[in-house]
């Protein structure tokens, strides 16, 4: 499955980029993301929040998004990057969208300003995911 060894360095600079371009001014919680295909394209992504609170997209959602609408083959990771000292986790919607668009061996890793990152496989994060109930 895994086609290429992605580019961690560039993964986090990348999501390091999107996370510049955060609209947060509601929360002043930035969050960056970035995504890699099999072929090793990277994907970036940033929270986009609206005065209408429930209508603001995540990070890791607007990274895949992008992905998908470029055509993007087999996503293999996901890369989240807050600034601070603490790595966060996804959000639970977000679990659910990477989720359906990762393999349950995809790695998520979580990165900050400090040495603290944290990783954890789609599976760990979701493990019983909602499915849509096809009937055959
Ligand atoms: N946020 C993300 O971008 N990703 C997550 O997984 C959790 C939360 C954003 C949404 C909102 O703009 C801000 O962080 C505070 O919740």
């Amino acid at each position: 499955m895994q086609d290429i060894e992605p580019d961690l360095d560039l993964l986090r600079h990348q999501a390091v980029q999107a996370c510049a371009c955060a609209y947060a001014p509601y929360s002043g919680f930035r969050v960056g993301a970035a995504v890699v295909d099999s072929a090793g394209r990277i994907f970036s992504g940033c929270n986009v929040e609206n005065a209408s609170y429930g209508v603001t997209s995540c990070a890791e959602r607007n990274a895949i998004a992008a992905a998908i609408a470029a055509g993007a083959g087999p996503l293999m990771m996901v890369l989240i990057y807050t600034p601070g000292e603490r790595a966060h986790p996804p959000c639970g919607a977000c679990r659910q969208v990477i989720e359906e668009l990762l393999d349950p061996d995809a790695l998520i890793i979580a990165c900050c300003d400090s040495e603290q990152h944290r990783s954890w496989t789609v599976r760990d994060v979701l493990p019983d995911p909602f499915e849509f109930p096809i009937e055959d």
